[in-house]
Protein backbone atom coordinates (compact mmCIF):
# COMPACT_ATOMS: atom_id res chain seq x y z
CA UNK A 1 0.00 0.00 0.00
CA UNK A 2 1.02 3.73 -0.18
CA UNK A 3 3.43 5.15 1.94
CA UNK A 4 1.33 6.71 4.95
CA UNK A 5 -2.80 6.75 4.17
CA UNK A 6 -2.80 10.55 2.71
CA UNK A 7 -4.31 10.37 -0.58
CA UNK A 8 -2.47 12.99 -3.43
CA UNK A 9 -5.50 13.62 -6.03
CA UNK A 10 -3.71 15.32 -9.18
CA UNK A 11 -6.81 14.41 -11.52
CA UNK A 12 -8.75 17.29 -11.43
CA UNK A 13 -9.11 17.43 -15.79
CA UNK A 14 -11.54 13.97 -15.12
CA UNK A 15 -13.31 15.54 -12.35
CA UNK A 16 -12.02 18.05 -9.33
CA UNK A 17 -12.03 16.85 -6.04
CA UNK A 18 -12.37 17.28 -3.42
CA UNK A 19 -15.65 19.66 -4.38
CA UNK A 20 -15.92 23.21 -1.79
CA UNK A 21 -17.97 22.40 1.56
CA UNK A 22 -20.61 24.79 0.39
CA UNK A 23 -21.60 22.45 -2.32
CA UNK A 24 -21.67 19.48 -0.52
CA UNK A 25 -23.81 22.01 2.11
CA UNK A 26 -26.05 22.87 -1.09
CA UNK A 27 -26.66 19.30 -2.23
CA UNK A 28 -27.76 17.97 0.79
CA UNK A 29 -29.53 20.89 1.85
CA UNK A 30 -31.61 20.42 -1.57
CA UNK A 31 -32.06 16.67 -0.87
CA UNK A 32 -33.95 17.63 2.86
CA UNK A 33 -35.81 21.06 1.72
CA UNK A 34 -38.99 20.99 -0.03
CA UNK A 35 -39.97 21.16 -2.65
CA UNK A 36 -37.48 19.05 -4.64
CA UNK A 37 -38.36 19.59 -8.17
CA UNK A 38 -39.10 22.39 -11.09
CA UNK A 39 -41.51 23.58 -12.80
CA UNK A 40 -43.78 20.79 -11.54
CA UNK A 41 -46.67 22.63 -9.32
CA UNK A 42 -47.43 25.66 -7.48
CA UNK A 43 -45.32 23.83 -4.48
CA UNK A 44 -42.43 23.96 -6.82
CA UNK A 45 -42.31 28.20 -6.62
CA UNK A 46 -39.21 27.89 -4.60
CA UNK A 47 -37.36 25.64 -6.33
CA UNK A 48 -38.02 27.30 -9.91
CA UNK A 49 -36.39 30.47 -8.65
CA UNK A 50 -33.70 28.33 -6.93
CA UNK A 51 -33.33 27.32 -10.72
CA UNK A 52 -33.72 30.61 -12.68
CA UNK A 53 -31.43 32.02 -9.91
CA UNK A 54 -28.69 30.09 -11.14
CA UNK A 55 -29.46 29.98 -14.63
CA UNK A 56 -29.21 33.83 -14.34
CA UNK A 57 -25.93 33.71 -12.40
CA UNK A 58 -24.23 31.19 -14.60
CA UNK A 59 -25.19 32.91 -17.76
CA UNK A 60 -23.84 36.46 -16.63
CA UNK A 61 -20.74 34.42 -15.75
CA UNK A 62 -20.29 33.35 -19.37
CA UNK A 63 -21.12 36.85 -20.65
CA UNK A 64 -24.93 36.08 -21.61
CA UNK A 65 -27.55 38.86 -20.93
CA UNK A 66 -30.52 36.28 -21.80
CA UNK A 67 -30.34 33.81 -19.44
CA UNK A 68 -33.26 31.89 -21.20
CA UNK A 69 -30.80 31.33 -24.08
CA UNK A 70 -28.53 28.68 -21.57
CA UNK A 71 -29.70 25.74 -21.13
CA UNK A 72 -29.26 22.93 -18.79
CA UNK A 73 -27.77 19.18 -19.48
CA UNK A 74 -26.37 16.50 -18.32
CA UNK A 75 -22.45 17.15 -18.89
CA UNK A 76 -20.49 18.92 -21.92
CA UNK A 77 -21.01 15.71 -23.45
CA UNK A 78 -24.79 15.94 -24.11
CA UNK A 79 -24.56 19.64 -24.96
CA UNK A 80 -21.96 19.15 -27.23
CA UNK A 81 -24.41 16.57 -29.09
CA UNK A 82 -27.66 18.77 -28.90
CA UNK A 83 -25.32 21.48 -30.17
CA UNK A 84 -23.51 19.28 -33.23
CA UNK A 85 -26.85 17.29 -34.09
CA UNK A 86 -29.30 19.70 -33.29
CA UNK A 87 -27.43 22.35 -35.43
CA UNK A 88 -27.27 19.93 -38.52
CA UNK A 89 -30.15 17.99 -38.12
CA UNK A 90 -31.36 21.78 -38.51
CA UNK A 91 -29.96 22.55 -41.73
CA UNK A 92 -31.45 19.21 -42.85
CA UNK A 93 -28.79 19.29 -46.42
CA UNK A 94 -28.99 16.94 -49.23
CA UNK A 95 -25.29 16.77 -49.35
CA UNK A 96 -23.00 16.53 -46.56
CA UNK A 97 -22.29 19.77 -44.34
CA UNK A 98 -18.57 20.49 -44.35
CA UNK A 99 -17.77 20.86 -40.61
CA UNK A 100 -14.06 21.42 -39.25
CA UNK A 101 -12.40 20.78 -35.80
CA UNK A 102 -9.13 20.22 -34.55
CA UNK A 103 -6.45 17.66 -33.19
CA UNK A 104 -6.30 19.34 -30.08
CA UNK A 105 -10.29 18.10 -29.74
CA UNK A 106 -12.35 14.99 -27.31
CA UNK A 107 -13.99 12.70 -28.40
CA UNK A 108 -17.33 14.66 -27.33
CA UNK A 109 -16.65 16.43 -30.16
CA UNK A 110 -15.16 13.81 -32.59
CA UNK A 111 -17.32 11.11 -31.98
CA UNK A 112 -20.98 12.86 -32.56
CA UNK A 113 -19.60 14.40 -35.72
CA UNK A 114 -17.64 11.43 -37.18
CA UNK A 115 -21.07 9.64 -36.62
CA UNK A 116 -22.43 12.08 -38.79
CA UNK A 117 -19.90 11.59 -41.53
CA UNK A 118 -20.42 8.09 -41.16
CA UNK A 119 -23.83 9.06 -42.01
CA UNK A 120 -22.79 11.08 -45.00
CA UNK A 121 -24.46 13.87 -43.26
CA UNK A 122 -21.28 15.89 -42.32
CA UNK A 123 -17.90 16.48 -44.61
CA UNK A 124 -15.46 16.56 -41.68
CA UNK A 125 -12.04 18.17 -41.75
CA UNK A 126 -9.41 17.62 -38.44
CA UNK A 127 -7.26 20.40 -38.60
CA UNK A 128 -3.82 19.50 -37.27
CA UNK A 129 -2.85 21.77 -34.60
CA UNK A 130 1.30 22.29 -33.81
CA UNK A 131 2.89 19.24 -33.22
CA UNK A 132 3.44 20.27 -29.30
CA UNK A 133 -0.43 20.93 -28.63
CA UNK A 134 -0.52 24.77 -29.46
CA UNK A 135 -3.34 26.22 -31.00
CA UNK A 136 -2.58 27.20 -34.51
CA UNK A 137 -5.03 29.77 -35.51
CA UNK A 138 -3.35 29.92 -39.20
CA UNK A 139 -3.82 26.75 -39.77
CA UNK A 140 -7.57 26.68 -38.63
CA UNK A 141 -8.16 29.70 -40.49
CA UNK A 142 -6.62 28.48 -43.56
CA UNK A 143 -8.70 25.31 -43.49
CA UNK A 144 -11.60 27.16 -43.69
CA UNK A 145 -13.54 27.22 -47.84
CA UNK A 146 -16.72 28.85 -48.62
CA UNK A 147 -18.69 25.79 -47.97
CA UNK A 148 -17.67 25.66 -44.24
CA UNK A 149 -20.99 25.58 -42.12
CA UNK A 150 -19.67 24.89 -38.26
CA UNK A 151 -16.22 25.19 -36.79
CA UNK A 152 -15.80 22.99 -33.20
CA UNK A 153 -12.90 23.90 -30.97
CA UNK A 154 -11.45 22.58 -27.53
CA UNK A 155 -11.16 26.02 -25.82
CA UNK A 156 -8.52 24.34 -23.30
CA UNK A 157 -6.25 21.15 -24.23
CA UNK A 158 -7.28 18.33 -21.55
CA UNK A 159 -3.54 16.63 -22.68
CA UNK A 160 -1.16 19.50 -22.99
CA UNK A 161 -3.28 22.57 -21.66
CA UNK A 162 -3.05 24.68 -24.28
CA UNK A 163 -6.01 27.29 -25.11
CA UNK A 164 -7.48 28.34 -27.98
CA UNK A 165 -8.04 31.81 -29.21
CA UNK A 166 -11.52 31.96 -28.51
CA UNK A 167 -11.87 35.79 -29.40
CA UNK A 168 -10.31 35.37 -32.88
CA UNK A 169 -12.22 32.34 -33.65
CA UNK A 170 -15.18 34.00 -32.69
CA UNK A 171 -14.91 37.36 -34.93
CA UNK A 172 -13.45 34.62 -37.91
CA UNK A 173 -16.61 32.39 -37.92
CA UNK A 174 -19.28 35.57 -37.41
CA UNK A 175 -17.08 37.58 -40.11
CA UNK A 176 -17.71 34.55 -42.40
CA UNK A 177 -21.05 32.82 -41.42
CA UNK A 178 -19.67 30.02 -39.54
CA UNK A 179 -21.49 28.47 -36.99
CA UNK A 180 -18.83 28.55 -33.59
CA UNK A 181 -18.67 25.71 -31.41
CA UNK A 182 -16.74 25.79 -28.18
CA UNK A 183 -16.10 22.90 -25.48
CA UNK A 184 -15.53 24.61 -22.55
CA UNK A 185 -15.17 21.60 -20.26
CA UNK A 186 -11.83 22.36 -18.93
CA UNK A 187 -11.89 26.63 -19.28
CA UNK A 188 -15.02 27.04 -17.61
CA UNK A 189 -14.11 27.93 -14.00
CA UNK A 190 -10.94 28.81 -14.97
CA UNK A 191 -10.58 30.90 -17.93
CA UNK A 192 -12.37 33.89 -18.68
CA UNK A 193 -15.48 33.50 -21.16
CA UNK A 194 -17.34 35.88 -22.62
CA UNK A 195 -19.58 34.32 -25.57
CA UNK A 196 -20.94 37.85 -26.34
CA UNK A 197 -17.58 39.86 -26.22
CA UNK A 198 -16.22 36.60 -28.22
CA UNK A 199 -18.86 36.10 -30.82
CA UNK A 200 -19.69 32.56 -29.76
CA UNK A 201 -22.37 30.49 -31.35
CA UNK A 202 -23.00 27.67 -29.03
CA UNK A 203 -20.99 27.13 -25.97
CA UNK A 204 -20.40 23.87 -23.88
CA UNK A 205 -19.61 23.50 -20.03
CA UNK A 206 -19.72 20.63 -17.47
CA UNK A 207 -20.44 20.88 -13.97
CA UNK A 208 -17.59 18.39 -12.15
CA UNK A 209 -14.56 19.70 -13.64
CA UNK A 210 -12.84 23.34 -12.56
CA UNK A 211 -17.06 24.30 -12.11
CA UNK A 212 -16.44 22.32 -8.58
CA UNK A 213 -19.90 20.74 -8.66
CA UNK A 214 -21.59 17.26 -9.08
CA UNK A 215 -21.72 14.78 -11.83
CA UNK A 216 -24.45 14.75 -14.24
CA UNK A 217 -25.10 18.71 -15.15
CA UNK A 218 -23.78 21.09 -17.58
CA UNK A 219 -25.11 23.51 -19.81
CA UNK A 220 -25.31 25.02 -23.54
CA UNK A 221 -25.25 28.27 -24.09
CA UNK A 222 -27.46 29.13 -27.87
CA UNK A 223 -26.50 32.32 -29.38
CA UNK A 224 -30.14 33.50 -30.65
CA UNK A 225 -28.91 33.94 -33.83
CA UNK A 226 -28.97 30.07 -34.14
CA UNK A 227 -31.36 27.35 -34.38
CA UNK A 228 -30.95 23.49 -33.21
CA UNK A 229 -33.60 21.23 -33.80
CA UNK A 230 -34.73 19.56 -30.60
CA UNK A 231 -33.15 15.86 -29.95
CA UNK A 232 -35.94 15.29 -27.26
CA UNK A 233 -39.07 16.05 -26.05
CA UNK A 234 -41.33 15.75 -22.70
CA UNK A 235 -43.34 17.07 -19.88
CA UNK A 236 -41.96 20.71 -19.50
CA UNK A 237 -44.31 20.94 -15.96
CA UNK A 238 -46.27 24.00 -18.27
CA UNK A 239 -48.53 24.35 -20.94
CA UNK A 240 -49.47 20.51 -20.67
CA UNK A 241 -51.97 21.08 -22.99
CA UNK A 242 -49.94 21.95 -25.83
CA UNK A 243 -49.49 18.96 -28.34
CA UNK A 244 -46.02 19.69 -28.93
CA UNK A 245 -42.86 21.16 -26.85
CA UNK A 246 -43.27 24.41 -26.55
CA UNK A 247 -41.09 26.49 -28.15
CA UNK A 248 -39.87 29.36 -26.03
CA UNK A 249 -36.15 28.90 -24.44
CA UNK A 250 -35.29 27.22 -22.36
CA UNK A 251 -38.12 24.62 -22.42
CA UNK A 252 -37.54 24.21 -26.00
CA UNK A 253 -34.24 21.60 -24.98
CA UNK A 254 -35.16 21.03 -21.20
CA UNK A 255 -37.59 18.23 -21.60
CA UNK A 256 -38.43 16.06 -18.17
CA UNK A 257 -37.47 16.97 -14.78
CA UNK A 258 -34.12 18.99 -14.61
CA UNK A 259 -31.24 17.85 -12.40
CA UNK A 260 -32.34 20.30 -9.48
CA UNK A 261 -30.13 19.25 -7.19
CA UNK A 262 -26.93 19.25 -9.72
CA UNK A 263 -27.83 22.98 -10.49
CA UNK A 264 -28.17 24.02 -7.13
CA UNK A 265 -24.91 21.96 -5.94
CA UNK A 266 -23.47 23.73 -9.45
CA UNK A 267 -24.68 27.39 -8.47
CA UNK A 268 -22.81 27.17 -5.34
CA UNK A 269 -19.47 25.76 -7.06
CA UNK A 270 -20.07 28.87 -9.25
CA UNK A 271 -20.52 30.72 -6.00
CA UNK A 272 -17.41 29.52 -4.39
CA UNK A 273 -15.46 30.63 -7.64
CA UNK A 274 -16.67 33.73 -7.31
CA UNK A 275 -15.91 34.31 -3.87
CA UNK A 276 -12.28 33.32 -4.09
CA UNK A 277 -12.22 34.93 -7.60
CA UNK A 278 -11.41 33.79 -10.41
CA UNK A 279 -7.95 34.99 -11.23
CA UNK A 280 -6.91 33.12 -8.05
CA UNK A 281 -8.19 30.16 -9.09
CA UNK A 282 -6.43 30.35 -11.92
CA UNK A 283 -3.39 31.67 -11.03
CA UNK A 284 -2.90 28.95 -8.23
CA UNK A 285 -3.86 26.19 -10.40
CA UNK A 286 -1.63 27.28 -13.48
CA UNK A 287 1.53 28.05 -10.92
CA UNK A 288 1.27 24.30 -9.33
CA UNK A 289 1.33 23.13 -13.08
CA UNK A 290 4.37 25.54 -14.02
CA UNK A 291 6.11 24.49 -10.67
CA UNK A 292 5.77 20.60 -11.48
CA UNK A 293 6.93 20.98 -14.99
CA UNK A 294 9.23 23.11 -13.48
CA UNK A 295 10.94 20.54 -11.12
CA UNK A 296 9.82 17.33 -13.36
CA UNK A 297 13.37 18.60 -15.66
CA UNK A 298 15.23 16.99 -12.71
CA UNK A 299 13.52 13.73 -13.18
CA UNK A 300 15.92 11.73 -15.56
CA UNK A 301 13.97 10.10 -18.22
CA UNK A 302 11.14 12.52 -17.57
CA UNK A 303 9.78 13.78 -21.27
CA UNK A 304 7.25 16.73 -21.06
CA UNK A 305 4.86 17.00 -23.67
CA UNK A 306 3.24 20.31 -24.41
CA UNK A 307 4.88 23.83 -25.99
CA UNK A 308 7.80 24.87 -24.31
CA UNK A 309 7.55 28.56 -23.97
CA UNK A 310 5.56 29.57 -20.80
CA UNK A 311 2.53 30.95 -22.59
CA UNK A 312 -0.54 30.86 -21.15
CA UNK A 313 -1.89 27.14 -20.76
CA UNK A 314 -4.25 25.42 -17.99
CA UNK A 315 -3.61 23.33 -15.01
CA UNK A 316 -2.62 20.24 -16.58
CA UNK A 317 0.88 18.09 -17.48
CA UNK A 318 1.62 15.52 -19.85
CA UNK A 319 4.89 13.54 -19.51
CA UNK A 320 6.33 10.05 -19.40
CA UNK A 321 9.03 8.47 -18.25
CA UNK A 322 11.60 7.08 -20.87
CA UNK A 323 11.08 3.32 -20.70
CA UNK A 324 8.20 2.98 -18.22
CA UNK A 325 5.46 1.54 -19.06
CA UNK A 326 2.34 4.39 -18.85
CA UNK A 327 -0.17 2.61 -17.39
CA UNK A 328 1.90 1.05 -15.09
CA UNK A 329 3.56 3.94 -13.72
CA UNK A 330 -0.07 5.09 -13.50
CA UNK A 331 -0.62 2.45 -11.05
CA UNK A 332 2.33 2.42 -8.90
CA UNK A 333 2.04 5.38 -8.17
CA UNK A 334 -1.63 4.98 -7.04
CA UNK A 335 -0.58 1.76 -5.12
CA UNK A 336 2.81 2.35 -4.03
CA UNK A 337 2.36 6.52 -3.17
CA UNK A 338 -1.57 7.34 -3.04
CA UNK A 339 -1.02 9.58 -5.63
CA UNK A 340 -3.83 9.99 -8.14
CA UNK A 341 -3.09 11.04 -11.98
CA UNK A 342 -4.53 9.79 -15.11
CA UNK A 343 -2.70 7.50 -18.03
CA UNK A 344 -3.75 6.79 -21.59
CA UNK A 345 -5.45 9.37 -24.40
CA UNK A 346 -7.56 11.50 -22.19
CA UNK A 347 -10.34 10.95 -24.93
CA UNK A 348 -7.96 12.90 -27.60
CA UNK A 349 -6.39 10.53 -29.89
CA UNK A 350 -5.79 12.66 -32.77
CA UNK A 351 -3.91 15.04 -29.99
CA UNK A 352 -1.54 12.12 -29.39
CA UNK A 353 -0.98 10.95 -32.80
CA UNK A 354 0.21 14.55 -32.83
CA UNK A 355 2.39 14.64 -30.13
CA UNK A 356 3.35 11.16 -31.07
CA UNK A 357 2.37 9.60 -28.02
CA UNK A 358 -0.19 7.26 -29.37
CA UNK A 359 -1.11 4.64 -28.95
CA UNK A 360 -0.07 4.61 -25.43
CA UNK A 361 -0.90 7.92 -24.02
CA UNK A 362 0.87 9.66 -21.58
CA UNK A 363 -0.13 10.41 -17.84
CA UNK A 364 -1.37 13.26 -16.88
CA UNK A 365 -1.08 15.61 -13.54
CA UNK A 366 -4.00 18.22 -13.42
CA UNK A 367 -4.06 20.81 -10.39
CA UNK A 368 -6.76 22.45 -8.61
CA UNK A 369 -6.98 25.42 -6.50
CA UNK A 370 -6.98 22.84 -3.82
CA UNK A 371 -3.56 21.01 -4.45
CA UNK A 372 -0.41 22.89 -3.02
CA UNK A 373 3.13 22.93 -3.82
CA UNK A 374 3.88 19.94 -1.46
CA UNK A 375 1.46 17.88 -3.57
CA UNK A 376 4.21 18.93 -6.13
CA UNK A 377 7.02 17.84 -4.24
CA UNK A 378 5.25 14.25 -2.97
CA UNK A 379 4.30 13.56 -7.29
CA UNK A 380 8.16 15.06 -8.30
CA UNK A 381 9.53 12.58 -5.52
CA UNK A 382 7.77 9.57 -6.23
CA UNK A 383 8.60 10.04 -9.86
CA UNK A 384 12.90 10.56 -8.73
CA UNK A 385 12.31 7.22 -6.54
CA UNK A 386 10.83 5.42 -9.50
CA UNK A 387 13.23 6.15 -12.35
CA UNK A 388 16.36 5.95 -9.77
C1 LIG B 1 -12.12 18.74 -23.38
C2 LIG B 1 -13.22 17.88 -22.87
N1 LIG B 1 -14.38 17.83 -23.55
C3 LIG B 1 -15.42 17.09 -23.13
C4 LIG B 1 -15.33 16.35 -21.98
C5 LIG B 1 -16.52 15.55 -21.55
O1 LIG B 1 -17.01 15.99 -20.33
P1 LIG B 1 -18.26 15.23 -19.68
O2 LIG B 1 -17.78 13.82 -19.47
O3 LIG B 1 -18.50 15.93 -18.40
O4 LIG B 1 -19.35 15.30 -20.65
C6 LIG B 1 -14.15 16.34 -21.24
C7 LIG B 1 -14.01 15.51 -20.03
O5 LIG B 1 -13.16 14.69 -19.90
C8 LIG B 1 -13.06 17.13 -21.70
O6 LIG B 1 -11.91 17.17 -21.04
Amino acid sequence: MNKGSKITYLNNSATSFPKPEVVAKALYDSMITLPEMTGRGEEAATAKDKVQSARERLANFLGCHLPEQLIFTSNSSDALNLAIHGFINHLNYSEPVEVITTSNDHNSVLRPLRTLQKEKRVKLRIVEMAKDGSFDLEQLFDAVSPNTRMLAINHLSNVVGTIAELDKVGSFCRDKGIVSVVDASQSAGLLDINVEKFQIDLLAITGHKYMFGPTGIGALYISPGVTLQPIKQGGTGVKSEAPFQPEEMPILFEAGTVNYHGIVALDAGLGFILEKGLKTIRSKSQHLRSLFEEKLKSVDRAILYGPRDEQERGSVASFRLDGFDVAGTDALLRSRYGIIVRSGLHCAPECHQRLGTFPDGTLRASFSYFNSEEDVDLLIGALEEITS
